[in-house]
Parts: C-alpha cells; structure tokens; sequence
C-alpha cells in the first residue's frame, strides 16, 4: 500500500524582522547574517500566536470537512509545549472541529519530533488503511535578545496529512537512524531559552548526516544520483549545505550543480522565515514543491531529519503524479508577503511580551493579528 503526504501546509505568524536590522543593531556585518547563516528575515510570533494557534492556522488550510471525519489521531512535534501535562494536540480536536474518537498526543525530541510523527503515522495508517493521521510541527524558535543563536531563531506550523494513496508524496519503507546521547542544545525545565554549544552542534548536525546517509548508502545500495533532491532540517539556510557538501564534492559537476541548486530552492522559505525548529525541514520540502519548476512525478526525495540531543534519520519519498495541483503556493507566498515588517525595537517589545507572558490572567483581544486563530489571552492559567 503507498502511504505518505497527502496534504502540506504552512503558517507562519504575521510579523518579520529584516537580517540585516538586526545586523546593524547588534553591530555584526550584515553579510554574517545574509550570506554566512543565510537568513534574510525571521518570522516573529506576537503573543497573540502560540504554538497551538500557528498549528490551528496551518491546519485549517489544508483540511476538508471529508478529512476532518477522517482523522482518527493528531500527533503533535514540538519542543516548545506550553503545558508539561496536557497535549498541545488535544486543543486540535475543539478548533479544528475533528470527532471526539480519535487520538491526541504531543510528540518530543527537539527538531526530529515531527518526523517521528510522520512515520508513527504513515505505520498506523498500514494498519489502519481507511484512517488519516493529521501531523503537526510548531514551534517558536528563541535563543534570547543579543544571544549567539538569535539570528537563528524563528516561529511558525506546519500541517501535514498523512493518508494511504497520498497526492504529494509517498513514504518509502527504507530509512536510515542515528541516536546518540550527546550535549548540543537542551532546555531544562526551569530555563526560558535552549541551551546551546553552537559550534558543537553544528558538528554534530554534519556527523549524523554522514552518519545516516553513508548507512542508507551502503544498507540499500543508494547512490545521490537515485535522488532528484535532498531536503534538510534547516536551522539556518547554510547548515544543510555544510552537511551536504562532502559528499557533492565526491560527485559529477552536473548531478553536484543540480543538487546544489535544488538545495538552494529548498531554503527559499525557510531564509525568509528562520528555524521553525520541528517544521523547518517540511518547510523546505514546500519550498522545494513550489519553487521548483523540473520536478516529475515519480522523482526521488531524500529528507535528512536532525534533532539536537540527538536523533538524526534519513528517509525518502517519491513524488506523486499531479502533486503540483495539491499545493497551496499562492496561500503560502501571501502569508509571506503580507506581514507586517518591525523595527529592531519593536521586535524587542514583542520579546520582552513573550517572557511575561507566564502566569497572571491577560487579555490580548486588542492586538492586531488577523489569522483565523488567535491566542486571546490567558485567564487562571488556560488559554483561550
Ligand atoms: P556564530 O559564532 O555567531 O557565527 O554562530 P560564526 O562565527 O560561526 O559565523 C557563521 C558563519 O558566518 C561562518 O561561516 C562565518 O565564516 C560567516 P562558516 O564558516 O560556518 O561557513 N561569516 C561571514 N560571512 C560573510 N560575511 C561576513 C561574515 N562574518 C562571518 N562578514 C551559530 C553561528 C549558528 C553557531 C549560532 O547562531 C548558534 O548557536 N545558533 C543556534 C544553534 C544552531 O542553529 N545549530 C545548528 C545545528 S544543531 C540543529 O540544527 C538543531 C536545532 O535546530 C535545535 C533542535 O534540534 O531542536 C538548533
């Protein structure tokens, strides 16, 4: 049976900082941020969106009535939860409007925790033909004002319905995984912002790439000319390339030059967006859907997953004939074009809203954010 990708959509929050004000404001040269990390804007998220009201956003663009009876469970990727008890997916089923007898959970490891929803999915699915899975990634990406990963922070959702007889992508059986217990980027209990080694993670960002691409290499005699591209995480637009690199080397300048392109269409949104931590990676497979014109059906994707901590897995898909007519291009370039730039100082404002955000009842219904899905404030400690 081909299960996969059904349905893709994203929302991102409607407000974005340019890199290079920020550049200017911390006294970095702009070119560090643009060309060196390859971010050109961050996606901001107003206390109005959390990552509850981002997933609503995403969701509802994608999902017909049909689907919504469909739906027998949502899993949830985030590493940003905002309840260290109730499910963040839970919340999915009153917004979204989706039957009482389905199943609710929030799924974590740092940025890897959406693809493990995706395969737990396309699995329940094998058993499960009739039923479709709604997964979600979201999250709110913050390093702290002034702090090494700041520019490399970043907010928005990605829904993705997971089905058999996908019209985007199926998920092939073979993958590649790799965990191991190290100390790149944690966030305890009691702390606001991840903890991060950047340096370090970086490198082990690059050695779990090696690591699962040389195994799915070797276990399923794959070479990189199978692919018609490769999709990464992307904390930053330039992080996939380092990766990735080693290995183009090793090939013919125009399947090199051909991937290498593909991987620059693939970061198109996720530069004007930042991390999205769980969804960056999907938000580079929609880039690469909607910006690429030489894509066919049948094409080979690999897809390489990393979340710090860490879990990496390579894993592949295949493009659906007539994939291009289930995409939502035009919903995804508006919300892009249509946000509301800030200055550096505005954006601090919002960032300092965010830290106060925690405990005493608030009212945000005045602010301005015409998403279908606000947060409208919080009253005893529930979020309404
Ligand atoms: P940094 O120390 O500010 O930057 O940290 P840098 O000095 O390493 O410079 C960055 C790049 O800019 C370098 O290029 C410089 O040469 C270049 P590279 O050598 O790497 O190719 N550069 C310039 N280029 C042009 N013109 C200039 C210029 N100046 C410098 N004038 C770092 C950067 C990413 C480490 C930091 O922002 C950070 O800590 N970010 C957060 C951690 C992170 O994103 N790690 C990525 C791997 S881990 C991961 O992906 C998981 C994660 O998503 C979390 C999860 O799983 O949940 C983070």
């Amino acid at each position: 049976m081909n299960i996969g990708i059904d349905k893709i959509g994203f929302y991102v929050p409607p407000f974005v900082l340019d890199m290079e004000d920020l550049a200017v404001a911390r006294q970095v040269e702009p070119a560090k941020y643009t060309i060196g990390i390859g971010q050109s804007k961050m996606a901001v998220a107003p206390i109005t969106q959390d990552i509850v009201s981002m997933a609503a956003n995403a969701a509802s663009m994608i999902l017909t009535q049909e689907d919504k009876e469909a739906i027998d469970m949502v899993l949830f990727g985030t590493e940003t939860g905002i309840d260290q008890s109730k499910s963040a997916a839970v919340y999915m089923q009153s917004l979204l409007g989706l039957s009482n007898r389905i199943r609710c959970v929030e799924l974590k490891h740092a940025c890897y925790g959406a693809t493990a929803a995706l395969q737990l999915a396309k699995a329940h699915v094998a058993l499960n033909p009739e039923a479709k899975v709604l997964v979600i990634a979201s999250d709110v990406a913050k390093y702290g004002l002034q702090s090494g990963g700041e520019p490399t922070q970043g907010a928005g959702a990605v829904a993705i319905l997971v089905a058999k007889d996908p019209h985007v992508l199926t998920i092939d059986q073979e993958t590649s995984l790799f965990s191991d217990d190290v100390m790149d980027f944690w966030r305890p209990n009691d702390c606001p912002y991840p903890c991060v080694d950047g340096k370090f993670s970086n490198e082990q960002y690059m050695r779990f790439f090696a690591e699962v691409w040389q195994d799915y290499r070797d276990r399923f005699n794959s070479q990189l000319s199978d692919f018609a591209a490769v999709c990464f995480h992307l904390p930053y637009s330039k992080m996939g390339l380092k990766a990735f690199k080693p290995f183009l080397a090793e090939e013919e300048e125009e399947l090199s030059a051909r991937l290498l392109e593909r991987y620059q269409i693939s970061t198109q949104y996720n530069r004007q967006i930042g991390n999205v931590y769980t969804g960056s990676l999907f938000v580079g497979f929609v880039s690469l859907l909607e910006n690429c014109q030489e894509l066919t059906a049948n094409d080979k994707i690999g897809f390489f997953s990393y979340g710090s901590g860490a879990v990496g897995e390579f894993f592949t898909g295949h493009l659906v004939e007539d994939y291009e007519k289930y995409l939502y291009t035009d919903n995804h370039q508006a919300l892009l074009a249509n946000r509301k730039p800030l200055s550096v100082k505005e954006y601090e404002q919002i960032f300092m809203d965010m830290v106060d955000e925690s405990t005493s009842d608030q009212d945000f219904s005045d602010r301005q954010d015409a998403s279908l899905v606000t947060l409208r404030g919080i009253k005893d400690q529930k979020r309404i």
